[in-house]
């Protein structure tokens, strides 16, 4: 039996059943669906709805209820359309008719909605968790390597030096602003739609300030048509989530490319990497490739969902039951991948060796315009002057460090000193500006974070 049979005199056809049935998804919302239930119906004792024996057995009924979930020995029936028609179907079972009062001035609208913003709220924790996971690996791993340089790149050419420890630390930023996003959907979150009925408000004396609080939400949502649709906060959530996803992706492509031959700054450990069945010799990147793949998976969920909303008419309609698969489906991506790539990352070996190599002379190219500059030249000359040696360089087929001071000469007022500007580390130790990755600069920055990992 359904929950609306009423007024109807034949069965739902066993395919539409098959296509209106939200059960295999929504039975993730079990605790919070029983949650949601227990404060109901202490707003409907309060509101004289119920005696104080009925509220008593029904709230005997659902802590049973959450029991039978918590311990996996609750039964779905057939007939249980999705999660809210289960557990009153259940509750019918072992209290008798006191559950159909259960109800009262309630829809599933305004029950869906509630327990959707309940998971929600409880789920948000443990992204955040998995997050600062990841951040502390890399602050963990930016304390080893505050020393060891690496070629840093724009448009994937070799660019200037700078330390491991800041490209380490350049992810550590994209994270914090994924955690602070979170923090602040969950204040649009903690609105309540219970007490709204199917769309038109509870004709029931609800007192909803006191619900919200029961159930740990900011305040009642202010206007009931707009509360039984409102899924701003799944949509958000599946921004948020495609976008932690896009910093993961592009951590990711840094780390195939640094784990190949062609790079090798990096080797993975053998726990964290994976073989091919053809070629005996390859060690591959897989958990960063997938990482990079799902990312991709996490913005069609929200451009997916953002297209769901985008036509419906006023207040409750079906198409909000194809809310919840999309949020858990990003959450589920995101706690998979985090621990991963943290561990991965934690067991990697660092090749300083490999990276010290790739920063070859032109690197300090900047650096040799600087030191005309502290001379007095105009920057846009020194500019000029400096590429003139590079091309000269690149004609005679010998590194840029290797011509002679005649040479130099011939292009700018360049001294014996110049030598000395080759030398990657004092290149790095000059960006002292608050930002850069002079090692002081970058100890700041290690600084900062530990004291936002510490708080949070
Ligand atoms: N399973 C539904 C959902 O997730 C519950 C609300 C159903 N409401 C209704 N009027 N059919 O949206």
């Amino acid at each position: 039996m359904t929950l609306w049979g009423g007024r109807f005199s034949s069965k739902l056809d066993e395919k539409a059943w098959a296509l209106n049935t939200s059960l295999p998804i929504d039975r993730r919302l079990a605790a919070q669906d029983v949650r949601g239930s227990i404060a109901w119906a202490g707003a409907l004792r309060k509101a004289g709805v119920l005696s104080a024996e009925e509220h008593t057995a029904i709230v005997t009924g659902l802590n049973a209820i959450a029991a039978e979930f918590a311990s996996g020995t609750f039964t779905f029936s057939a007939s249980d359309e999705d999660i809210h028609t289960a557990v009153e179907r259940r509750l019918g079972d072992l209290i008798g008719t006191a559950a159909g009062k259960l109800h009262t001035g309630r829809s599933r609208n305004d029950q869906v909605a509630t327990d959707f913003r309940l998971w929600l709220l409880e789920t948000l924790p443990q992204l955040d968790a998995a997050l600062h996971g990841l951040q502390s690996t890399l602050v963990s791993l930016a304390e080893q390597s505050r020393n060891v340089l690496m070629p840093g790149y724009t448009h994937l050419q070799r660019a200037q030096p700078v330390t491991l420890a800041h490209w380490l630390l350049s992810f550590f930023w994209p994270l914090q602003r994924d955690r602070d996003r979170l923090a602040d959907l969950r204040e649009r979150t903690a609105i309540l739609p219970l007490g709204c009925g199917a769309l038109a408000g509870t004709a029931f004396d609800i007192d909803r300030q006191a619900l919200a609080a029961t159930l740990g939400f900011t305040e009642p949502a202010p206007n009931s048509l707009d509360a039984v649709s409102d899924r701003d906060f799944a949509a958000e959530f599946l921004f948020d989530a495609a976008m932690a996803g896009l910093h993961l992706s592009r951590l990711s492509e840094d780390m195939v490319l640094y784990t190949s031959a062609e790079f090798g700054f990096f080797e993975l450990s053998d726990a964290f990497s994976t073989g091919s069945s053809l070629m005996p010799q390859k060690k591959n990147p897989d958990l960063f490739e997938l990482a990079r793949g799902k990312s991709g998976a996490l913005i069609g969920l929200l451009a997916g969902f953002m297209a769901t909303l985008k036509g419906l008419p006023s207040s409750y309609d079906k198409d909000l039951q194809e809310d919840k698969a999309p949020v858990f489906q990003a959450v589920d991506t995101l706690l998979a991948i985090l621990p991963v790539l943290a561990a991965t990352l934690a067991t990697m070996t660092v090749r300083p060796q490999k990276m010290l190599a790739a920063i070859d002379p032109t690197l300090l190219a900047t650096d040799l315009a600087d030191y005309l500059v502290r001379k007095g030249m105009p920057f846009r000359e020194a500019h000029a002057a400096v590429g003139k040696a590079v091309q000269l360089a690149a004609r005679k087929g010998i590194p840029l460090k290797d011509l002679e001071l005649e040479e130099w000469q011939s292009i700018a007022p360049f001294e014996a000193d110049v030598y000395a500007v080759f030398d990657p580390m004092e290149a790095v130790k000059r960006r002292t500006a608050e930002g850069g990755t002079s090692p002081a600069a970058v100890e700041k920055q290690i600084q900062k974070a530990k004291s936002i990992l510490n708080q949070t």
